[in-house]
């Protein structure tokens, strides 16, 4: 069985992140969606609540499943009997970051591989600190998260105010 893992800090999941997911479960039998717990982000949501907010955007998708982690990516991924990490690039800005991690991840582990995917060009300016941005002046962030989520960042914000 091939599986995939998308890392990220999903804080909260967009919509440009579940187009790689939605193109992502078509190539490999599963993709685990894994979020990084101690991230030096300080998310606005908590690790096990951008867990369920990620497992209701993919409610839809058999093939895949989220899960919290802490550590290495690599450990996590070699811990799942994985071999591929998926990553996201929107534009030319993400690269060299993108290109600095996989490098560092192919050196800790050289059996893993990076893997690539061009967002959709609809969502390519879309990034989780633009929604919470948008959400926190009250406006209108609909089109850029996964509808099934929508009322839980809406609330959240509020609850943040
Ligand atoms: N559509 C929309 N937005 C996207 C996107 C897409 N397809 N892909 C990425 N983004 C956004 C994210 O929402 C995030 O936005 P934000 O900065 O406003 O929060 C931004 O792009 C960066 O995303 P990403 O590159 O995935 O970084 P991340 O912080 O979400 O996750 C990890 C980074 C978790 C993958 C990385 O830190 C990691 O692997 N950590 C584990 C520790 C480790 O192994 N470290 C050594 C690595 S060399």
């Amino acid at each position: 069985m091939k599986t995939a893992v998308y890392p990220g800090s999903f804080d909260p999941i967009t919509c440009g992140h579940l187009d790689i997911i939605r193109r992502a479960s078509r190539q490999f039998d599963h993709i685990i969606i894994a979020v990084l717990n101690n991230t030096s982000k300080k998310p606005m949501f908590t690790a096990e609540e951008r867990v369920k907010l990620i497992k209701k955007s993919i409610a839809d998708l058999p093939n895949c499943s989220a899960e919290a982690f802490d550590g290495l990516l690599v450990d996590f991924v070699r811990a799942k009997n994985s071999r591929t990490v998926i990553k996201g690039l929107r534009a030319l800005s993400d690269f060299e970051y993108e290109f600095q991690m996989a490098l560092f991840n192919k050196k800790m582990e050289p059996d893993i591989e990076t893997l690539f995917m061009v967002t959709d060009a609809n969502a390519s300016y879309i990034s989780s600190s633009i929604v919470k941005e948008i959400a926190s002046l009250d406006g209108d962030f609909r089109d850029l998260v996964p509808e099934e989520i929508y009322d839980d960042v809406k609330l959240k914000m509020k609850e943040g105010r």
